[in-house]
């Protein structure tokens, strides 16, 4: 079958995601022509519930391009979050590293939305239900990019593919085995997340190491909660009925907060798999990665949506340079510049995993540990200072 209707754009986008979607009007912004290829529906990617945390570095790239009318009235400014172990919770100030350090709490479905209105409105092009995308050509300087729809095979020329296809997307698998470097780790529990139209049992989040594992209070608005538990990679949705999540939930959150959890029916549960992965390097021929699709985070920190920004503020700006005056410095170094970064938060999402949750053969001194490195914090402002200075963001050199 012959391909139909060829075109050409400067730079093709694979998935239509946070980082797909930041890029591309990020590129809107620099006037790089793109095309956005999306293997879901829109109303797939939008319904997803994922990410609930923005740093400061993310609601600026919204405000840059134009995107923050809604996460600046609706977005729950937090200067603050509260840790808890053994029933006995403390507040981290972010004031104690800077005066006005926050995260903005908005989800990521609302983040989707804003996207892809302004999207519409700009004229930046995303094709949903793209099955079959191929990259190919990538190490010439003419790849171009395959697709099916039910009218028949398409390809667009391009001088750039970006695989924003998350963990299992194609484009990862693009590159050479041997020029691949992986590294990863699995944990041995998930998380089971609910979502419920009832008030939350804390202004701001609460983090809990609790013996019988670990529990996550967030919030998408002051009527709707977000409860994370850790559990079994075994379980299964069907075995958390609501009366079951309520209840081991006000276990491990703790006494002061489980008086105020208003319990109420769910409206979503999943379950997630906790993995830290990175392949390095983020680039090949001319083949870029960004976000899931090059690293992944358990979810502890709240860093994956916000690398994935973070990702492509930087391509977007080495993409920008090349084209303005044919500098290949950017684009050259984007893989080497977007890993230092990525590798903080990687340390710090693995830190903070393994401080709060239960692992299947701790022992005693195990425990003792993570009792004595939160009590650290609890009690020391230098501590205190570290975690908010890697909790808020870290600063984004460009
Ligand atoms: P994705 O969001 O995975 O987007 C990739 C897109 O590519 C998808 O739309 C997919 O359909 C599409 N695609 C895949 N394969 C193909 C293909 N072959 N062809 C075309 N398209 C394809 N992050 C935070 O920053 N803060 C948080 O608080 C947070 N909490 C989380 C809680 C949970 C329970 C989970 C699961 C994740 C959380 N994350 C959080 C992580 C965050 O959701 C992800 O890191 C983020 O979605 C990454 O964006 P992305 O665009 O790189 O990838
Ligand atoms: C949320 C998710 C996280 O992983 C986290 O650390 C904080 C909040 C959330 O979905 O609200």
């Amino acid at each position: 079958m012959a391909p139909a209707g060829n075109r050409r754009v400067q730079v093709a986008i694979i998935g239509a995601g946070p980082a797909g979607m930041f890029l591309a009007h990020l590129l809107h912004e620099a006037r790089v022509d793109c095309v956005v290829l999306e293997l879901r529906s829109r109303e797939h990617v939008v319904s997803r519930v994922r990410a609930g945390v923005l740093e400061r570095t993310t609601v600026d790239l919204m405000k840059r391009l134009g995107l923050s009318e809604r996460v600046t009235r609706e977005g729950l400014v937090h200067g603050g979050t509260t840790l808890a172990v053994n029933n006995d919770p403390f507040h981290v100030d972010f004031d104690e590293l800077a005066v006005g350090a926050a995260i903005t709490v908005y989800g990521q479905s609302e983040v989707m939305k804003d996207l892809n209105r302004a999207a519409d409105e700009r004229g930046i092009e995303v094709i949903y239900e793209a099955a079959d995308v191929q990259p190919q050509g990538l190490d010439s300087d003419t790849p171009w990019v395959t697709w099916k729809s039910p009218s028949g095979l398409h390809r667009v020329d391009c001088d750039f593919v970006v695989g924003c296809d998350g963990f299992h997307g194609v484009s990862r698998g693009c590159i050479p085995r041997e020029v691949l470097k992986i590294f990863e780790r699995t944990y041995p529990f998930g998380w089971l997340g609910l979502l419920a139209d009832v008030p939350p049992c804390n202004h701001e989040l609460v983090y809990a190491n609790h013996e019988r594992g670990f529990a996550l209070a967030s919030m998408r608005s002051p009527t709707r909660s977000r409860y994370y538990l850790q559990c079994s990679l075994q379980d299964r949705v069907e075995d958390w009925s609501d009366d079951r999540f309520w209840e081991e939930f006000a276990l491990r959150i703790g006494d002061c907060f489980a008086q105020r959890i208003t319990r109420g029916p769910s409206f979503e549960k999943s379950i997630a798999p906790l993995r830290s992965f990175v392949c390095a390097p983020m680039c090949w021929g001319r083949l870029f990665l960004a976000g899931d699709a090059a690293h992944i985070v358990p979810p502890t920190g709240a860093k994956g949506l916000n690398l994935a920004a973070a990702d492509v503020i930087v391509l977007a700006d080495a993409l920008r340079r090349f084209y303005a005056g044919g500098s290949r410095s950017g684009i050259d170094g984007y893989s080497d510049r977007a890993l230092a970064r990525v590798w903080k938060a990687e340390r710090f999402s693995w830190w903070l995993t393994n401080l709060t949750h239960r692992f299947p053969h701790m022992d005693g001194f195990d425990r003792q540990m993570q009792i004595a490195e939160l009590e650290y914090l609890r009690s020391s402002p230098a501590a205190r200072s570290a975690f908010a200075e890697n909790y808020v963001g870290l600063p984004l050199e460009i």
